[in-house]
């Protein structure tokens, strides 16, 4: 049995919305702690993740948007907690540096170290920027710029509180060499090392209420608040319960984090110096990975260029999504977003390599015995297994292996490795042939069986990645998959599919995706460019109208059940709308969207529109879209209501 398994993501500032970062660490923190959950049972494994909401970013922002900073912060960190289970994010705690139970620790952890002489106050002077909420050394601005915001730092003068980093330097240098793999990947590693071989400065912990209110006051002079690093790190034990609670005890010793590289001196150096200091154990690891950008620039509210992953989601599919994060990122480096790469993803690594295999071997179990799983006959079966029995498991050793160290690139490699063996086996043992000779029977039933086989183990190491493929596979092949097939073990070992088993007919793992239409609704454009291009063909607004006249429009939500293309008219779509009664609405959208894109979507239907006959069809009411000179996207829900529930 496997040791507990504890995970974090950093906790994200409420200043700005999450974006395609946010979700990419959320989403790999999901991933392995799924893989995990394969391995040990769930109350094993804790996945942490939540908000930071102190400090003077929070406070500026919450002005801006005319709201208390309380009731901001509330706003914000509920985007992020409504955004995770939309991205299929199983985290077991959402943690918030505002919660009562949080405060309580910083206030007692910093009174510890205040007690044990590590926190000394002084008079500081130094450049400030506002926008990094830290002091920066002559020595790290760019051209006399902070370089992350390119802004010149303010001097500020002020007496503050200072934690004693400086005693604790060879300790951790000391620590980092004693543990190899502290901090991941190695280059990460040599960074935090190549920080330590200068001396360490002293970290100012506080802010004078008189500047800043916004924060946990110190416990030893309440005209000081703390934030930044001494309150939010301690995020990943309060939530814990330290320093007594169960979980705390249980989990704390198998901690790792997640990170991207932007916050690695605070999680590889102020952190471990603080929980030494606290005399709390260290953690076990350091994960940290490199920047999503977008146009070359990493992306951020303030640049402009944030992408977001529910506009990805909802035009590409969650899977999808997840998967080409996981593929194209190799973990540690930057990586340059585009929506080419990732349809070019879609279509040759999910469409053509694991959707065709999938729906190939379903259609032959059908064709050629009536969708009932085959025995396999023991003696045949080793004959004819061409190494495919090996061949899954070393892709399950590999994918294990790289799970384990968040190599998440390489665990994916190795699954698309066996996918591309299976497809040689359908090629060399060519069933086709052997189905044409009744002499050949068994031979045919042990090809089609060991290709249920390893399908029954790709749908297991695509779970962490891609849970509702890896279900919708599995109920294909006729497996429960509520039951064991999740567990790694049940990957390890050949011939576990059961002969016998009635399977339903196959499906489309993945449509293709139409790379001509890519870009027409460019989630990557940046939101100035697009006021930019909004502006450009502005539409007068309409002449005013009064309510009445308004509740006049009868708007239903509608679930599109059928979709077809109608012949001889390139622009229109023959829709059937379940609205709580079916209607056939003819839509002109065929330009921006398949029958099999809008198949299962919630639309908003104009309900009292007179009928019109298009192109001989009667069409009963029009959908609401957002029309635009690159094409048409039409207005869904972001829940799935009842059909014909009214708009109003
Ligand atoms: N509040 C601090 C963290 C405190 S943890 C004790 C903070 N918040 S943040 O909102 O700025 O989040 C930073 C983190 O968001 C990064 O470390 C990374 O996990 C994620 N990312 C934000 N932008 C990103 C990219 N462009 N690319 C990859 N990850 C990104 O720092």
């Amino acid at each position: 049995m496997a040791e507990a398994f504890y995970i974090t993501t950093p906790i994200y500032y409420v200043n700005a919305s999450p974006h395609l970062g946010h979700a990419y660490t959320t989403i790999i923190a999901d991933v392995a702690c799924r893989f995990h959950r394969m391995r040990q049972e769930r109350e094993d494994t804790f996945f942490l993740t939540g908000t930071d909401e102190h400090g003077d970013k929070i406070i500026r922002a919450a002005e801006d948007e005319n709201l208390s900073p309380k009731a901001y912060v509330d706003k914000i960190s509920n985007l992020f907690r409504e955004l995770w289970p939309e991205l299929n994010i199983d985290y077991n705690y959402f943690v918030r540096t505002t919660d009562p139970a949080h405060i309580a620790v910083v206030e007692q952890v910093l009174q510890n170290i205040y007690d044990a002489g590590d926190i000394y106050f002084s008079e500081y002077e130094g450049l400030y920027c506002f926008g990094c909420e830290r002091f920066y050394m002559e020595r790290e601005l760019v051209d006399g710029k902070c370089p992350d915001h390119e802004t010149e730092p303010e001097k500020i003068k002020e007496s503050n509180y200072f934690f004693r980093m400086n005693k604790y330097q060879d300790w951790l240098t000391e620590h980092i060499h004693s543990h190899p793999d502290f901090i991941r990947p190695e280059c990460y590693k040599k960074e935090v090392l190549a920080f330590l071989r200068e001396p360490l400065e002293d970290l100012c912990i506080s802010r004078p209420k008189t500047r800043l209110q916004w924060g946990i006051t110190l416990p030893f002079d309440q005209d000081y608040v703390t934030y930044v690093w001494f309150d939010a790190l301690l995020n990943y034990v309060s939530a814990l319960g330290y320093p007594d609670g169960d979980l705390f005890k249980k989990f704390w010793p198998h901690a790792q984090h997640i990170v991207a590289k932007d916050i690695l001196k605070p999680h590889g150096i102020y952190w471990p110096i603080m929980l030494r200091a606290a005399g709390i154990p260290i953690y076990q690891h350091l994960n940290v990975h490199g920047y999503w950008n977008a146009d070359q620039s990493k992306m951020s509210k303030s640049i402009g260029n944030v992408i977001e992953p529910l506009q990805l989601k909802n035009i590409y599919g969650l899977d999808a999504f997840r998967f080409f994060l996981l593929r194209d990122m190799v973990f540690g480096l930057d990586s340059n977003f585009s929506e080419e790469s990732l349809v070019q993803r879609i279509n040759s690594d999910l469409a053509n390599d694991l959707g065709n295999l999938f729906s190939r071997v379903l259609a032959m179990v059908h064709k050629y015995f009536k969708g009932i799983v085959p025995e396999a006959d023991p003696g045949v079966e080793e004959e004819l297994r061409f190494g495919l029995k090996s061949d899954a498991l070393k892709a399950v050793g590999e994918f294990e292996a790289s799970m384990e160290v968040f190599a998440f690139h390489k665990a994916v490699a190795a699954v698309w490795e066996f996918i591309s063996q299976m497809n040689k086996y359908i090629d060399v043992t060519a069933p086709w042939v052997l189905a044409k000779k009744k002499s050949s029977r068994k031979e045919l039933e042990v090809v089609i069986y060991n290709l249920l086989e390893g399908l029954r183990i790709i749908s297991g190491l695509i779970y962490p990645i891609m849970p509702e493929t890896a279900s919708d596979m599995q109920k294909h092949l006729g497996m429960d998959p509520e039951a064991q097939f999740y567990s790694l073990d049940m990957l390890k070992v050949w011939k576990k599919t059961e002969p016998g088993r009635t399977l339903p007919k196959s499906t489309t793992l993945f449509p293709r995706i139409d790379m001509k239409k890519v870009g027409t609704r460019d989630p990557s454009a940046s939101s100035d460019e697009k006021a930019a291009d909004r502006k450009k063909k502005a539409v007068p607004i309409k002449p005013e109208i009064d309510f009445e006249a308004f509740t006049q429009i009868d708007l239903r939500v509608g679930t599109v059940v059928h979709a077809e293309a109608i012949p001889q008219a390139k622009k229109l779509m023959k829709l059937e709308v379940d609205m709580g009664e079916k209607r056939t609405i003819v839509a002109g959208i065929a330009q921006s969207y398949t029958p099999e894109d809008m198949k299962g979507k919630q639309v908003i239907v104009v309900a009292n529109l007179k009928p019109v006959k298009l192109m001989g069809v009667l069409s009963s009411g029009m959908l609401v879209a957002a029309v635009e000179s690159s094409g048409c996207t039409v207005a869904t829900l972001d829940k799935s209501v009842e059909p014909g529930t009214p708009l109003s």
